[in-house]
């Protein structure tokens, strides 16, 4: 896979993205303006995100759970559903505001929020579950082994983790965004502005096989066409 090194830069440019992002982030799940890839596609992605749903239910993710990069809570209220008590961290206050809104609007118990730079952040409480959706594939290599030691540091023994990303499909991007080869690709607003993001699609058995190296048992697998699924421990 081609890689440019990762700069501090493009950190700041990829939490701007999302910072901006905030009020139009759900039309990327929801399938909608610039993410609208037809009937059949949203059929399908919809059916793939019942799967993944499905995998944390069964996951299960009781007592105390950590979300991290949280976003506007798609998965923050799915995991209320679990926890015994949610800590949900991102760096972005937009994003935060938004999960504040949907969770409350869904009548569910509000999560400890924190807003902290994942780059930087270490959790001081152990958790028995860390969730992380849409997260890895943003993690630079250079930060993939600090960023699972951060993981490991926040679970208690015995705690589990789960995560949810994106498998490399063009669809599953906005049709005005190229999926390049490398790990940094450009993205766009609806107001035309452009950033950069970090975004490593990983292979499954691979994926294992590094955390296998990293002192960690995986299960990665995939959904048809749009998710991967892991847990570990
Ligand atoms: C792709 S979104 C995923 C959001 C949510 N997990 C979901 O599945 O809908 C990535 C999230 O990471 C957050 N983020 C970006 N850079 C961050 C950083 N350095 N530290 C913490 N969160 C960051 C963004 O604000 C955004 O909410």
């Amino acid at each position: 896979m081609a890689r440019e090194p990762v700069d501090r830069d493009l950190l700041d440019e990829q939490l701007a993205y999302y910072r901006a992002r905030a009020p139009e982030y759900d039309e990327w799940f929801l399938r909608t303006g610039r993410y609208d890839r037809g009937v059949q596609a949203t059929r399908d992605w919809f059916a793939e995100v019942a799967e993944v749903e499905r995998a944390l239910d069964r996951f299960a993710p009781r007592g105390q759970v950590l979300e991290l990069a949280a976003g506007t809570g798609w998965w923050t209220a799915r995991l209320a559903r679990y926890a015994g008590a949610l800590t949900a961290v991102d760096a972005s206050p937009e994003t935060i505001e938004r999960n504040r809104v949907r969770m409350k609007a869904m009548n569910l118990a509000l999560p400890t929020y924190v807003q902290a730079d994942l780059f930087a952040w270490q959790p001081v409480v152990a958790y028995d579950a860390v969730f992380f959706g849409f997260w890895l594939s943003h993690v630079p290599e250079e930060h993939f082994a600090a960023f699972w030691q951060l993981v490991r540091n926040a679970l208690a023994p015995g705690g589990r983790v789960f995560f949810v990303d994106s498998r490399r499909d063009p669809q599953s991007t906005a049709h005005d965004h190229v999926l390049d080869d490398g790990d940094v690709q450009w993205r766009r607003l609806n107001d035309g502005r452009r950033f950069r993001v970090v975004k490593r699609f990983y292979d499954p058995l691979e994926l294992e096989e590094t955390l296998r190296r990293l002192g960690w048992q995986a299960v990665v697998r995939t959904t048809a066409r749009y998710f991967l699924i892991g847990e570990a421990s």
